[in-house]
């Protein structure tokens, strides 16, 4: 396994690389959830490139970048096990040389000022940003992301489609720990209280997500005040957003179109956490 800090040495790499390639970018700090992507990366192409990347352009001025957590010798380490072929992890220098005020940002309208977008300003242009640079960087066949986060796969999704970038984007379903909660490397934001209730997020969107499939035309306005309510009664502050959602647009849901989602974001002390659970409407609904 190659671990490459530059982009000289990555073309180098890459031009000696023959075959499909398929990209897992990640910020590292890596869990078993980037390791099934990294599987899934492994059993869809002849070589995997790990990229390591804690990017600027995604955080805003109140957010957690200097505290994200920084593992790349224990990430390295499990990467080798995983046979990748390249883990790379430059320096914000290297990505950014002219710092990062006038560069060209992508920015995919509409799926971005909503849910994280509309709390989390320019946090999506940021992500949109980086990947099309990695994507152009690396020119792999596919790229693999997890489903947790679905408003930021919808996004990439759209980027590639509306830019024709030659990629296959491939989401794999959310890992979670035995009691529910989605792995994320945030979760080590939680103390151990909260750590116990933070899989009620789990619980209420399976609660919300049952009630949906047996009964589509349930009022959810009522079930989405309920679920927050849930929340806030184990100590999660109001959350961001708890909604249901068309799964292909994030638009409000209509009984025509039988995939939906629901998506949340809540604060729990530190950490701020988010989910979401498909919803199949079934078919003698539609
Ligand atoms: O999901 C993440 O870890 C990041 O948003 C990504 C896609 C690696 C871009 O920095």
């Amino acid at each position: 396994m190659h671990i490459i800090n530059t982009i000289t040495d990555l073309h180098t790499a890459r031009t000696a690389l023959r075959g499909r390639i398929a990209l897992v970018p990640t910020m590292g700090n890596l869990h078993a959830g980037h390791l099934s992507l990294v599987e899934k990366a492994r059993a869809s192409a002849d070589h995997v490139i790990v990229t390591i990347f804690v990017n600027p352009l995604q955080f805003g001025p109140q957010e957690d970048f200097n505290a994200y957590p920084r593992t790349l010798a224990q990430d390295c380490a499990q990467l080798e096990r995983t046979q990748t072929d390249i883990v790379f992890a430059p320096s914000v220098h290297e990505l950014y040389p002219q710092g990062m005020n006038h560069i060209t940002r992508v920015l995919v309208p509409q799926l971005s000022d909503i849910l994280c977008g509309a709390v989390r300003a320019g946090h999506f242009s940021g992500v949109a940003t980086i990947v099309l640079r990695l994507f152009n960087l690396i020119r792999a066949d596919c790229a693999i992301f997890g489903e947790k986060d679905f408003q930021q796969l919808l996004i990439i999704r759209r980027m590639v489609a509306d830019l024709f970038v030659p990629i296959e984007i491939i989401g794999m379903p959310t890992q979670r720990d035995n009691d529910g909660l989605a792995l994320s490397s945030r979760n080590q934001y939680l103390s151990s209280a909260e750590r116990r209730v933070a899989p009620t997020l789990y619980y209420v969107l399976n609660v919300i997500k049952e009630r949906l499939e047996a009964d589509p035309t349930c009022d959810i306005p009522l079930l989405e005040t309920w679920a927050a309510q849930q929340l806030c009664e184990v100590g999660f502050n109001m959350p961001d957003y708890i909604t249901i959602r068309d799964a292909h647009t994030l638009d409000t849901p209509h009984a025509a179109q039988p995939d939906w989602v629901v998506l949340a974001a809540a604060r729990l002390g530190a950490a701020r956490l988010i989910d979401n659970q498909r919803i199949h409407i079934p078919h003698a609904a539609a």
